[in-house]
């Protein structure tokens, strides 16, 4: 019998195909550079892979824009190469997940481009339209996850959208865009995908007459809807949702499983943004805070929902440039945040790259070409503020910082690609790359492998209850994980300096320690050591 729950054991490594491999040397990557490293991932360990979408799409918002939901752009292959990944992962042992975007089409899509010919369109009512034309689209408010109106002259209405005006927001009040969605994932389902990634699903019920872009009040009545029409066991779904609270995620992640398997929480990865602020103004990390966020989560959470546990994604900087160190103390760092949150309780989720400790890159304005990032450009430029303080901003947060190519050996372009990478490679690729990592004990890459495996290997890591030790030093953090059989202690230094370790590990073994088995009082610059109890 298949383990409805093996979701809670399993590692899922994200993949955004267009910079992960390209096979044929267009720039960009695609399915079958993807299949060609089916075995570095089984080497690794993952159990899943969440592939960003694929679907058709102009590419506006690199595949979040979609076209046409049941095929494949020819800029990453065919359906033909999707099915083939499909077998050829279940092969090793690896689930392929969809990125869903329910929130919003591309403009080219066939349903919005009838929907703005004419108000009696059938598909006109798929999306959420208003009479009056608004003075504010004069290409001056924000274009990207702020929220406004465009008009569309030939009709004499607006159509309201949540990211750019290129992704109307479909109108999930009407039962027949709902449907046609569910209709769209069973139709995927039976080809054989293991999951989905719910793109902002905290959008979904949003009613924007009523004020509400998020969390809206229907929107977990939807969220059910689609979980009974569409996501039986063993599927698994993780929702998108930069509004969920612990609350809320109870209600996402419910173990009766009448929503989604769990959702990706962000309360950690906006501590470090200024008070007020939006997330280009940079602020330091509070280590105190993070350690609270992140024990508020594991203990709330604990027998009534599911964490996920991430750093990383193609929307965020790169985690070592983050909360790390990108200099002499870059792999030992990109170790400790390893350790840190793979002794968690939840479903790890690798981003590419992150397995190797790849850094943000360094971009001149120029050459950035995320939509965000451009629209931010734009409008700090029109409020005065320096390039040099918008090339910060950029350079701290940009979604491009992720989405250089993936670095897989010392060749030219990284050995991303022979042609002309879409995005530029980072200048470290010679030094931060798969071929020189595997196999090489110390590595970030083989701090990683070791992790999944000894998650595999203990039920501590799936079923402890979490303690947080030591919540006053801002130099350390620690924790510990039991049951009633085995327990964990995770000590990790935050620091570029020597610590004291405060934390005994009596009666314990080190199961993996990032300067081999020092077991020494004093914890060297990021050390991590993961230590067990138990038979
Ligand atoms: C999500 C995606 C992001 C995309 C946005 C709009 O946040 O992760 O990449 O731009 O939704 O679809
Ligand atoms: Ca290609």
């Amino acid at each position: 019998m298949e383990n409805n729950n093996w979701w809670k054991r399993a590692v899922i490594y994200q993949v955004y195909p267009r910079s992960f491999a390209d096979s044929n040397g267009d720039g960009i990557g695609d399915l079958p550079g993807v299949i060609s490293k089916l075995d570095y991932l089984k080497t690794l360990g993952i159990d899943a892979i969440w592939l960003s979408p694929v679907y058709r799409s102009p590419q506006y918002d690199n595949g979040y824009d979609i076209s046409d939901y049941r095929d494949v752009d020819p800029l990453f292959g065919t359906l033909a190469d999707l099915d083939r990944l499909i077998a050829e992962a279940k092969t090793r042992g690896i689930r392929i997940i969809l990125d869903l975007v329910l929130n919003h089409t591309s403009d080219e899509h066939p349903w919005f481009l009838s929907a703005k010919q004419s108000r009696e369109s059938p598909y006109h009512d798929y999306y959420i339209w208003r009479d009056a034309a608004p003075d504010e689209a004069d290409g001056q408010a924000a274009d990207f996850g702020a929220g406004a109106w465009q008009y569309v002259p030939e009709i004499r209405q607006s159509y309201y959208y949540q990211f750019s005006h290129r992704q109307p927001d479909l109108n999930w009040a009407n039962p027949k865009v709902r449907q046609e969605l569910y209709d769209m994932i069973r139709w995927w389902t039976s080809r054989g995908v293991g999951g989905y990634r719910l793109d902002v699903v905290d959008h979904l019920g949003k009613d924007p007459f009523a004020g509400y872009t998020i969390n809206g009040p229907h929107l977990h009545e939807f969220v059910r809807e689609m979980s009974a029409a569409a996501f039986p066991a063993p599927l698994v779904t993780v929702g998108e949702a930069w509004s969920a609270t612990i609350e809320r995620a109870k209600r996402y992640a419910n173990p009766d499983g009448s929503e989604l398997s769990m959702v990706f929480q962000f309360e950690h990865l906006l501590l470090d943004k200024a008070e007020g602020g939006e997330k280009w103004d940079l602020a330091p990390l509070p280590v105190n805070k993070l350690k609270q966020v992140f024990a508020r989560w594991q203990t709330l959470l604990h027998g009534c929902g599911w964490n996920s546990l991430f750093w990383e994604n193609h929307d965020l900087p790169r985690i070592v440039s983050r909360w790390g160190d990108e200099g002499e103390f870059r792999e030992a760092s990109a170790k400790m945040l390893a350790v840190l949150l793979f002794g968690m309780e939840g479903t790890p989720y690798l981003y590419e790259g992150q397995e190797l400790g790849m850094t943000n890159r360094r971009f001149a304005l120029d050459d950035y070409q995320d939509v965000e990032t451009l629209d931010m450009i734009r409008t700090r430029r029109a409020k005065g503020y320096s390039d040099a303080e918008i090339l910060r901003s950029a350079y701290g947060r940009s979604r491009d910082n992720a989405r250089t190519p993936m670095q897989w050996d010392a060749s030219e372009n990284a050995g991303f690609t022979t042609g002309t990478p879409w995005l530029p490679v980072n200048d470290n690729y010679k030094e931060i790359n798969a071929a020189e990592q595997i196999g090489r004990g110390d590595s970030v890459f083989e701090c990683y492998r070791k992790l999944i495996a000894l998650r595999k290997t203990y039920p501590v890591f799936e079923e402890g209850a979490f303690t947080l030790l030591e919540p006053e030093n801002d130099a350390l953090f620690a924790y510990k994980r039991e049951t009633e059989a085995e327990a964990l202690l995770v000590v990790c230094n935050f620091t570029s300096k020597e610590i004291e370790n405060p934390v005994p590990a009596e009666g314990m073994t080190l199961l993996l320690g990032t300067y081999g088995d020092d077991q020494s009082e004093t914890l060297r610059p990021y050390e991590a050591r993961l230590y067990r109890k138990g038979d």
